[in-house]
C-alpha cells in the first residue's frame, strides 16, 4: 500500500510514522509537511534505515505539489494543520489557510486522483465546553460548537471532508480524538511546557484557575485508532476516540508531574486566563470500542512518568526546539 501522510514531522503525524514503518513494513509512505515552527525531521531519525520514506517539504495549500504528491497513492492520512490554541487566538490566518483552505486542496486532488481512503485527523475541540460537573459526554451525534479559531478551523475541514464524500462519493473516515501526550510534542502544549520549564527550573503558568479539564491520551493509543480505522472503519463514518474515564484537572496534571521530578508546588504560577478557555472536554469512545474493538492501552500515570523520562533523555531534542522562534512567542505569551 502506498501512503500519502501529511504533516508527518509534528507530534502525532511523526509517531503515526514511526509506528506504521515499524508493523507495515512493506508499505511505501510519503510525507507531505511544510515544516512550520512544528515540524521537525529529527522526529523521524529513529526510522530504520530501510524504511519506505519520502520526504516532500511541500505546503498543503499548493495545489500543484498537492496533486503530484496525490498521483499514484492509496490512501491519505492527514494530519497537517496548525494546531496550538494559544496561537490561532492571536493569529488566526493561518489557521483558516493551512486547516480549511489545505483540507480543501487535498479532498480536491483525492477526488481526481480516486483515493481508495481519505482519513481526517481532528479534534474533541470542534463540540465546545462541557461544565465540570456535566453528566453528559461528547460523542459521534454530538452537535458542532467550536469557540477559538483553532475549534472552529478543524470544524470548517470536518464539514468539508463529510460534503466531499456526500457530493462527490469520496471514501472518508474521520476520527475525532481527544488530548494526547507522548514523545516529541512540541513545548507549547501544557505537559511538554510543564515538564521543560521545570527541568529547566522556571515555573509552570497555570491559566485561570486550573480548574480545567482535558481527555488525556497516550499518543500511541491514539496512532493506533487511526491504524483500526484504516484497516477495518466503515467509510463515510466518524470515530471519537478518548482516554481517562475520571477527570483531571490541569493542576493535578502539574501536580503530579511536580512530584515525579522531585519538585515543589512553588513551581507553579497562576496567570491570566486564555480568552474563552473550554472548560472541560470528555470522551466516549463506545463507538469505535464496540465496532473495531480499540480501547486504550496506556494508563495516564504509568505513561505520563515514561513521558517525562523521555523528555529528560532527549534534552538536546527540546533544547533546540525551545530556542530561536519559540522564545520570541514565549516572550509574548506570558511576558
Ligand atoms: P503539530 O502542530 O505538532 O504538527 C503539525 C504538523 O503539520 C507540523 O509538522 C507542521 O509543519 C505541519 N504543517 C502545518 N501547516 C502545514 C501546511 N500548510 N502544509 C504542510 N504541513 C503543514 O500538531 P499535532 O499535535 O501533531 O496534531 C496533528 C493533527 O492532529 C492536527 O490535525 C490536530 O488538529 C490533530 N489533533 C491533535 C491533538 C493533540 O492533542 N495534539 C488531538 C486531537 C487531534
Ligand atoms: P493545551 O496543551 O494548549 O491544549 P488545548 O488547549 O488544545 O486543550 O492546553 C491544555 C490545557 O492546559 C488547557 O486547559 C489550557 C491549559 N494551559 C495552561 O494552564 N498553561 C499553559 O501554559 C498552557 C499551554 C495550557
Amino acid at each position: 500500500m502506498r501512503l500519502l501522510v501529511t504533516g508527518g514531522a509534528g507530534f502525532i503525524g511523526a509517531n503515526f510514522i514511526l509506528y506504521w514503518a515499524l508493523n507495515h513494513p512493506h508499505d511505501e509512505i510519503r510525507n507531505m509537511d511544510k515544516l512550520t515552527y512544528a515540524g521537525n525531521l529529527e522526529n523521524l531519525a529513529s526510522l530504520p534505515p530501510l524504511a519506505k520514506h519520502t520526504f516532500i517539504h511541500a505546503d498543503i495549500t499548493d495545489s500543484t505539489a498537492v496533486h503530484k504528491a496525490i498521483a499514484g497513492v492509496d490512501v491519505v492520512v492527514h494530519f497537517a494543520a496548525e494546531s496550538h490554541v494559544d496561537r490561532s487566538i492571536s493569529e488566526p490566518s493561518p489557521f483558516v489557510l493551512t486547516n480549511v483552505v489545505g483540507t480543501h486542496v487535498l479532498l480536491e486532488a483525492c477526488v481526481k486522483h480516486k483515493v481508495k481512503r481519505f482519513h481526517h485527523v481532528s479534534t474533541d475541540e470542534v463540540f465546545g465546553s462541557l461544565e465540570l460537573n456535566d453528566p453528559r459526554t461528547f460523542n459521534e451525534k454530538t452537535i458542532y460548537n467550536p469557540r477559538s479559531p483553532y475549534a472552529a478551523s478543524k470544524a470548517g475541514s470536518d464539514h468539508l471532508v463529510r460534503a466531499y464524500a456526500v457530493t462527490y462519493g469520496l471514501p472518508i473516515t474521520i476520527t475525532n480524538c481527544s488530548n494526547n501526550f507522548g514523545p516529541y510534542q512540541f513545548p507549547e502544549k501544557l505537559i511538554p511546557l510543564a515538564i521543560t520549564n521545570i527541568l529547566e527550573g522556571r515555573k509552570v503558568p497555570v491559566y485561570g484557575d486550573g480548574r480545567y479539564v482535558r481527555d488525556w491520551l497516550y499518543v500511541e493509543d491514539h496512532v493506533r485508532a487511526i491504524e483500526m480505522v484504516l484497516e477495518k472503519g466503515k467509510e463515510g463514518e466518524t470515530y471519537c476516540v478518548g482516554g481517562l474515564t475520571q477527570d483531571i484537572n490541569n493542576l493535578a496534571v502539574i501536580k503530579k508531574i511536580l512530584a515525579i521530578l522531585g519538585k515543589g508546588e512553588d513551581l507553579t504560577e497562576f496567570v491570566k486566563d486564555r480568552p474563552g478557555h473550554d472548560r472541560r472536554y470528555s470522551m466516549d469512545w463506545t463507538k469505535i470500542n464496540k465496532e473495531l474493538g480499540w480501547k486504550p492501552q496506556h494508563t495516564f500515570d504509568e505513561w505520563l512518568a515514561k513521558t517525562i523520562e523521555w523528555y529528560r533523555e532527549h534534552k538536546e531534542w527540546w533544547t533546540r526546539v525551545k530556542s530561536g522562534a519559540y522564545k520570541d512567542y514565549y516572550e509574548k505569551q506570558y511576558g
